[in-house]
């Protein structure tokens, strides 16, 4: 058990030092504009400087540039697209220190029956691992400076297991700004929980700590009003519930992230045929076509699986596409996001 999980009350002497340390960004997040989601496509040449274990099944890296040069900044909510050595592409939060130019830091809980991402970088990467990276992208802003001016009052923070990562830098910006904010993390168990003395060390009067069996939603919710406003990020059938009952309450605006796909909703089977490798993949109403062709194809390149990175897009070669990804890509009417888009027409023939 972390040290302050048996001093409740007390703070972390080294987070204090940390929240001290951290009021400069606070001032500059509450000067900043929240950036717009765009894509950056850059290519930052990476190496591994140290890959440590954090929690059960959980690694946390250190990422430097390759020659030593400060690295793009970032925003709480940020994410990089890693391209790993083996040239699988995949999305990771940013869970570091804004301020901290020198290096990112990442963390990566090890999927054993995922697409391979997960189990490359804990087995195949150690420290000097050379990669690629593009971003940081920022398709999850936290908007404090914007609710501050609108008269929002607190901020409550739910994280879900890996989805931590995403909300642990809005958790140490809003300390530092001073915001009045409440974080509840949720965990299987306290051994699976990543970065849990740091969290807790913030301020242990503001961070719940729940594991074991879920929390019904209204208990999730306890203390949310209309000035409140919430940030999540956990899985989809956590997010889903957290959405309906927010749905039936006054709140300050809900944001979140999931790190899974959605869930296929009002879906319909259909065939594609891929024309390159000559297969043909029957897509049930409820998965994805990405699901679908990863049987066949266990290589296809994916990453956010949620249509907004653009990895998984395919050239179509006949049959109309059921558009349901929220990025330019859609504009191109020769393409589909094979992660959320689907067929209109009975049978679509794809580039693959
Ligand atoms: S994997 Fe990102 S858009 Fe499909």
């Amino acid at each position: 058990m972390p040290a302050s999980l048996t001093r409740p009350g007390k703070p972390d002497r080294l987070m204090s030092v940390y929240h001290l340390a951290t009021r400069p960004f606070a001032a500059l997040v509450a000067r900043t504009k929240i950036p717009a989601t765009e894509p950056i496509d850059r290519d930052l040449a990476l190496i591994v400087a140290s890959s440590d274990r954090v929690a059960e099944d959980v690694v946390s890296l250190r990422l430097e540039s390759a020659d030593g040069s400060p690295l793009p900044r970032w925003y709480p909510g940020a994410h990089l697209d890693l391209v790993l050595p083996s040239g699988r592409q995949r999305q990771y939060s940013l869970c570091g220190d804004p301020a901290d130019h020198s290096s990112y830091r990442i963390a990566v809980r090890r999927i054993a029956d995922g697409g391979g991402g997960s189990v490359e970088i804990h087995d195949s990467m150690p420290e000097g691992t050379a990669l690629t990276a593009r971003g940081p992208r920022n398709g999850f802003p936290f908007a404090y400076p914007h609710l501050a001016r609108a008269d929002i009052s607190r901020v409550a923070f739910i994280a879900a297991g890996i989805g931590i990562t995403a909300i642990w830098p809005m958790v140490a910006a809003a300390a530092a700004a001073g915001v009045d904010w409440h974080l509840t993390y949720l965990g299987r168990t306290e051994d699976t929980m990543a970065f849990l003395d740091e969290i807790i060390g913030l301020d242990p009067s503001r961070v719940r700590i729940h594991t074991g069996p879920r929390l019904d939603t209204e208990d999730l919710l306890a203390g949310v009003d209309a000035r409140t406003s919430v940030y999540f990020c956990g899985p989809s059938a956590l997010l889903h519930d957290v959405r309906v009952a927010v749905e039936h309450r006054a709140t300050a605006g809900f944001h979140f992230e999931r790190f899974s796909p959605a869930p296929v909703l009002g879906g319909r089977a259909f065939q594609l045929r891929l024309d390159r490798t000559q297969h043909t993949v029957a897509v049930a109403p409820d998965e994805s076509a990405l699901t679908a062709v990863r049987g066949t194809l266990p290589e296809v390149a994916y990453s956010c699986q949620q249509g907004f990175c653009g990895t998984c897009r395919v050239r179509v070669l006949a049959g109309e596409v059921d558009r349901r990804g929220h990025s330019t890509f859609g504009e191109d009417p020769d393409s589909m996001l094979i992660c959320v888009d689907r067929a209109a027409s009975e049978t679509l023939t794809l580039d693959l």
